[in-house]
């Protein structure tokens, strides 16, 4: 498995994944538009056949703050390790970017996602009620760096 920057060939995969694993549909053009903004923060898994797996995509909009916007690994392939190397290289790059801590929100029914994120030491900080448009309430959840 290996890492590299979202290119915009990405975005078939990206929106597959994220219409599948978070539900979510968004105008294809909000993914360029957000890595253009912070180029490294925007990680792609890729299979050895260069195939995307899974994706990170993070943004700073607080000073010295990054949040975690849209995280996910494709369902056949979790649980292998994606995960773990897309999170532990985004806050190694956070820290290259002197930040002073990462932020995420995630559902409160999200056990595997809320597990996942406090082996990487984040915490709980706030619920946010009625966050999802479903209606389903939000942690947000962070972690300080370094
Ligand atoms: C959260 C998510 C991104 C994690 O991705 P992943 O690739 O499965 O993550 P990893 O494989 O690194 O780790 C997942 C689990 O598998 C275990 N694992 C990792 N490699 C393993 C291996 N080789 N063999 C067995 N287990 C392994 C890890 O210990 C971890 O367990 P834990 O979370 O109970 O500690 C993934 O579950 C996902 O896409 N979920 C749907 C989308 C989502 O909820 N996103 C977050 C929204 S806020």
């Amino acid at each position: 498995m290996s890492l590299r920057g979202f290119r915009p060939s990405d975005v078939p995969f990206v929106a597959a994944v994220v219409a599948d694993a978070l539900h979510e549909h968004y105008d294809p053009g909000l993914y360029a538009s957000l890595s253009a903004e912070w180029a490294d923060g925007f990680l792609i898994a890729a299979d050895p056949s260069e195939v995307p797996v899974g994706f990170l995509l993070g943004v700073s909009q607080v000073d010295r703050e990054a949040r975690v916007l849209m995280f996910a690994v494709d369902r056949n392939h979790r649980e292998r390790g994606v995960g773990s190397l897309l999170m532990s290289t985004f806050l190694d790059r956070c820290r290259a970017r002197g930040f002073r801590r990462t932020t995420l929100e995630v559902r409160v029914s999200n056990a595997t996602a809320i597990r996942f994120y406090a082996r990487y030491q984040f915490s709980v900080i706030d619920l946010l009620k009625g966050y999802y448009s479903d209606g389903e309430n939000g942690y947000q959840m962070a972690r300080p760096l370094p």
